[in-house]
């Protein structure tokens, strides 16, 4: 056997052996929680869900390790931050709500959500400018209704 097919077969062997910790990303709450009017709601459920959400459908190649270990390690930090199946929790508490309407307009017209290996790798992450329009004017208003509700 010469080096080169010694060096992928231990490649090959590593990766069958790490798909012991694959981490595949998991789903546990009931869907529901999330409203918007339609053409927001069909945009982010298909450009933020994937992470933002406990509603994720990730591909086979994404339950793959070491990729698996990246895009569960992503899940978990987007949903710390932003989880659209807790979207009512948000909704009770004004200065949540406005916060997270905030940073939603922010990130979607900076254009650094979602993010750029998503929109390469998935065409639901490529948001037209109509929907990013619709995002960010829903973002806003939600965001000035948040804090009017909040200083009353
Ligand atoms: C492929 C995964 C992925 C997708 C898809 C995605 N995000 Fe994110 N998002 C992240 C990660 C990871 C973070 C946290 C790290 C960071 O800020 O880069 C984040 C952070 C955020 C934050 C910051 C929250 C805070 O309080 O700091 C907002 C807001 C956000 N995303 C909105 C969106 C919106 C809106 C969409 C859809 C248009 C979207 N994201 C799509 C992965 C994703």
């Amino acid at each position: 056997m010469n080096r080169r097919t010694r060096g992928w077969l231990v490649g090959f062997a590593t990766v069958v052996a790490i798909q012991a910790l694959r981490m595949p990303v998991r789903n546990e709450r009931a869907p529901g929680g999330f409203a918007a009017p339609t053409t927001v709601q069909s945009a982010v459920r298909a450009a933020c869900f994937q992470c933002h959400s406990e509603h994720a459908r990730w591909p086979w190649y994404a339950q793959i390790a070491p990729v698996s270990w990246f895009i569960h390690a992503q899940v978990g930090e987007a949903r710390k931050r932003l989880n659209f199946t807790a979207w009512k929790d948000y909704l009770y508490d004004p200065g949540t709500a406005a916060r997270k309407f905030g940073a939603i307009d922010q990130m979607v017209r900076s254009g650094a959500m979602p993010p750029w290996y998503f929109r390469a790798l998935s065409a639901r992450g490529r948001l037209t400018p109509a929907q990013r329009a619709a995002i960010e004017s829903w973002a806003i208003e939600g965001r000035a209704d948040a804090l009017k509700a909040e200083s009353h």
